[in-house]
């Protein structure tokens, strides 16, 4: 089987990594429709010997499709989503606009797969903080029962989008050359600068960003009541996030089964040898698809609590990757179309 796939928003900085990485990683395509807003409609795009035109997304094009891998916003989502799987295209969604539909399966392919055989039609990719803090949480909780954790974030410029990497560029450039730096995307500069706000405050004075956290990881790990409080913070950094974890665990916690249990999980290693300066750090991480982990030790604050670090791409098992595994595991489940209304 091999399928007709189309990519919503594939003129942005996860588009980008879809095409790269369908291409790369073989997935069964007989075709692949680039999509995006009607401004970028007739350009170009290639990808080694292969040049696509883009089209503007409408909701017919889905008739032509099996398959749609979405990241183009919320709002794109929520109004093409619905169509699309009407006209019988799946549909893997990066944005946040339906991860928590009790209906729709939120997935980390290494974690909760098992939740795609519930599909029925549209499949939410986690928040990118999220998927990468869990595949360095998850193993720990799957040996010794995850009870609460707190988190501070380190995140990359790529999670806003082309814009974001492109101001983060733009003032080093300004700021090297002398010259005045601009501010037109972000609220404040953001190059040599952090901003402790990601997504929009909320009236309990937590960001949008720190309770996808809460939610989402619930949602994957099947942990209705596990708790955590994370504070999200944007660094200057072009395409990897770094998490600083602290996690209390029902069980008492043993440092040598942690360390194993991190290197025994699919999609994750280990890198932690403090007193060689060995430790996951973004930039290394940049164009990776494993996550790191590292500064593993026991928590001096929580009993039965660890601390670590967690590094991983941002556009791949953050965002790009993380969908594209989902699209091939469900090829593999033979379970890449829109199940029959019961
Ligand atoms: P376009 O380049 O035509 O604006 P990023 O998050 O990296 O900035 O990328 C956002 C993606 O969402 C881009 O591919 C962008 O396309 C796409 N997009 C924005 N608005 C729309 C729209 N109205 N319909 C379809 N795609 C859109």
């Amino acid at each position: 089987m091999a399928y007709r796939v189309g990519i919503v928003g594939a003129t942005g900085a996860v588009g980008q990594e879809f095409i790269r990485l369908l291409h790369e990683r073989n997935f069964p395509m007989q075709e692949l429709r680039l999509l995006a807003s009607a401004r970028s409609a007739g350009k170009t795009m290639t990808y080694g010997e292969h040049t696509f035109t883009v089209e503007e997304t409408t909701p017919e094009v889905f008739r032509e499709l099996d398959v749609a891998l979405f990241s183009a916003g919320g709002s794109i989502s929520e109004k093409f989503v619905p169509a699309a799987v009407e006209a019988g295209c799946v549909v893997v969604d990066n944005s946040s606009a339906f991860r928590m539909d009790p209906s729709v399966p939120l997935v980390v392919p290494e974690i909760n797969a098992h939740a795609l055989s519930e599909h029925t039609g549209v499949i939410a990719n986690p928040n990118c903080s999220t998927a990468i803090t869990l595949m360095g949480l998850y193993p720990l909780h799957q040996k010794f029962k995850l009870r609460r954790f707190t988190a501070a974030t380190y995140q990359a410029t790529s999670g806003s989008g082309v814009e974001g990497m492109e101001e983060l560029q733009r003032q080093v450039e300004s700021y090297a050359k002398g010259e005045t730096v601009k501010t037109e995307f972000y609220p404040h500069q953001i190059a040599f600068n952090l901003l402790p706000q990601v997504d929009q405050f909320l009236d309990n004075g937590y960001t949008k960003e720190e309770l996808k956290m809460l939610n989402e990881s619930r949602k994957i790990m099947g942990l209705g009541d596990m708790a955590c409080s994370v504070t999200c913070v944007r660094v200057p950094v072009f395409r990897a996030h770094s998490i600083a974890i602290n996690a209390e665990f029902f069980e008492p916690v043993d440092l040598e089964e942690a360390r194993q249990a991190i290197r025994e999980f699919p999609g994750v290693e280990l890198l932690d040898e403090p007193a060689q300066a060995q430790y996951p750090m973004p930039l290394d991480y940049s164009g990776k698809n494993d996550c790191g982990v590292g500064r593993l030790r026991k928590d001096m604050a929580f009993d039965n609590g660890l601390a670590f670090w967690v590094v991983g791409d941002q556009l791949l098992k953050g965002a790009a990757l993380n969908a594209v595994q989902i699209a091939e595991k469900l090829h593999e489940m033979d379970m890449l179309r829109v199940p029959a209304k019961a």
